[in-house]
């Protein structure tokens, strides 16, 4: 249970600790920071694939009719053009007169109450812009006076291949991971024969080029997107895609996000080709609620543009019966969810002595450190028999030796990045074979014998 609820919390903290605790640094800091770019530090790339083997586990490990694949990022230009990516894939930009600093208008015109979403035209934006330009202001220079509000395509180019000929079509960096599961639909249902409904699943790299990236890991340039592609027969998706939710949902729970910090968004302005479309919510520590996962009802779009623009019939046949399906699709943004998971567990405690401690109250499944391995001092075969401790489980857990420092700081250092388990071994250890076992949260010490302690684990994960 944690001491501070997420209104007590501070995003900027939490951005500051990222980075001292070896969680996430800016991207190229040395050279002034990539604005929109993050990386991941040893502790936070744990974390990262506990929180994307969790997902694949419960995704598609453990459902009959779910199947994993790995698409290239490189498609061939014309996906994009299919998917309306080069057409209709922007936001509404404008720029200050005053310091030329660039604005997204729709979400300017959010801060001020005002809704407004990227499926509105141009012209639209610019009314509700014009009537409310006075109460925006830029946050470089304070001015209200912005050019006309113009689509910005988020499209990533690249140069790929034959990039001095006049003729070469731009290859894009995808703006989406889930174009590399329709392009392999076919190929799927060709290799190994699902029977409908079934779902595809993948975890990718996708890249926009965010006009302004903000709020650390949640507004990025370049972000991974785990998706699954449900295929049902045409009409069939409405107890699906409540089935769907349903489980999504409960995802979050099972990852140790509290109920009181989610909550579901219907869309108001559907996109014309989808059906139905909810986001799943987070209440992030001072900017609040914001998506963190969409799960859409796409009808049969996807599939009949591929099929329009490749000429390859993508439809599936049903014994007979031939159709193209329909897809019900959930994408969770990672860096999105991995910054949800550390707001969550962030937490503060004022002991009894009265010093304060930060501890990360991560479940243990997901936690980047499952065992610190602690010698209390180097000397004396203490530091020989932590060896062998770390060799016994290190294998199984993900662990950790660190013999530098006082013991007491030694165990702030593991309760910064949420370590469940501290192992000490002492003199003690050298007469009779037992540890000191430390729980994070509750602090309590026992004693354990070295034989246990892989039984010991086995029960308490
Ligand atoms: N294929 C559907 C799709 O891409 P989306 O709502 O644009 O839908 C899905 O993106 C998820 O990807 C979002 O819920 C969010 O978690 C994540 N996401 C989108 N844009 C992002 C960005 N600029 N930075 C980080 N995550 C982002």
């Amino acid at each position: 249970m944690n001491n501070l609820k997420n209104s007590e919390k501070k995003m900027d903290d939490i951005v500051r600790f990222s980075k001292e605790a070896g969680f996430v640094y800016q991207s190229s800091e040395i050279y002034g920071g990539l604005a929109g770019v993050y990386d991941f530090g040893p502790v936070g790339v744990e974390l990262l694939k506990n929180i994307k083997d969790f997902w694949w586990r419960e995704t598609v490990k453990k459902k009959k009719n779910y199947y994993g694949l790995d698409s290239g990022m490189f498609k061939h230009p014309k996906v994009w053009d299919s998917s309306g990516h080069t057409s209709g894939f922007s936001d509404p930009m404008a720029e200050c007169k005053n310091c030329n600093t660039r604005i997204r208008v729709d979400k300017e015109l959010e801060k001020i109450g005002i809704s407004a979403d990227e499926k509105m035209s141009e012209e639209e934006i610019n009314i509700l812009f014009d009537e409310n330009k006075d109460k925006i202001k830029c946050s470089k220079c304070g001015g209200s006076d912005f050019t006309k509000a113009k689509a910005f395509n988020l499209l990533v180019k690249s140069n790929l291949g034959d990039f001095t000929s006049k003729e070469s079509t731009p290859v894009y960096l995808p703006g989406e991971a889930c174009q590399g599961i329709y392009l392999n639909f076919k190929n799927v249902v060709d290799s190994i024969h699902p029977k409908i409904p079934f779902g595809l699943a993948q975890i990718n790299k996708a890249f926009r080029n965010e006009i302004s990236p903000r709020n650390f890991l949640f507004r990025t340039r370049e972000f991974e997107q785990a998706d699954t592609q449900f295929f049902v027969k045409p009409n069939e998706n409405k107890d699906a895609y409540e089935k769907i939710k349903k489980e999504r949902w409960q995802w979050y729970l099972d990852l140790g996000i509290s109920e009181e910090n989610l909550k579901w968004s219907q869309h108001e302005n559907l996109v014309f080709y989808a059906s139905d479309a909810w986001d799943i919510e987070y209440n992030f520590p001072t900017f609040g609620y914001d998506e963190i996962e969409g799960v859409h009802d796409r009808t049969d779009y996807d599939l009949s543009q591929h099929t329009k623009f490749s000429g390859v019939d993508l439809s599936y046949n049903d014994n007979g019966e031939k159709f193209i399906p329909w897809i019900l699709e959930t994408s969770m943004g990672l860096g999105r969810v991995f910054l949800a998971v550390l707001s969550e567990a962030y937490d503060k405690e004022i002991l009894e002595d009265g010093s304060e401690r930060t501890v990360l109250r991560f479940n243990s499944e997901i936690a980047p450190v499952k065992i610190a391995i602690l010698p209390l001092m180097k000397k004396d075969g203490l530091a020989e028999k932590a060896d062998e401790v770390f060799n016994l489980v290190a294998g199984d857990y993900n662990s950790i030796y660190d013999d530098t420092g006082k013991i007491g700081k030694r165990y702030r250092r593991q309760d910064e990045i949420g370590t469940p388990f501290c192992v000490t071994v002492d003199y003690d250890t050298l007469e009779d074979n037992t540890v000191t076992v430390r729980e994070r949260d509750s602090m309590k010490q026992e004693r354990i014998k070295i034989e246990d302690l892989k039984k010991y684990f086995e029960e308490k994960n």
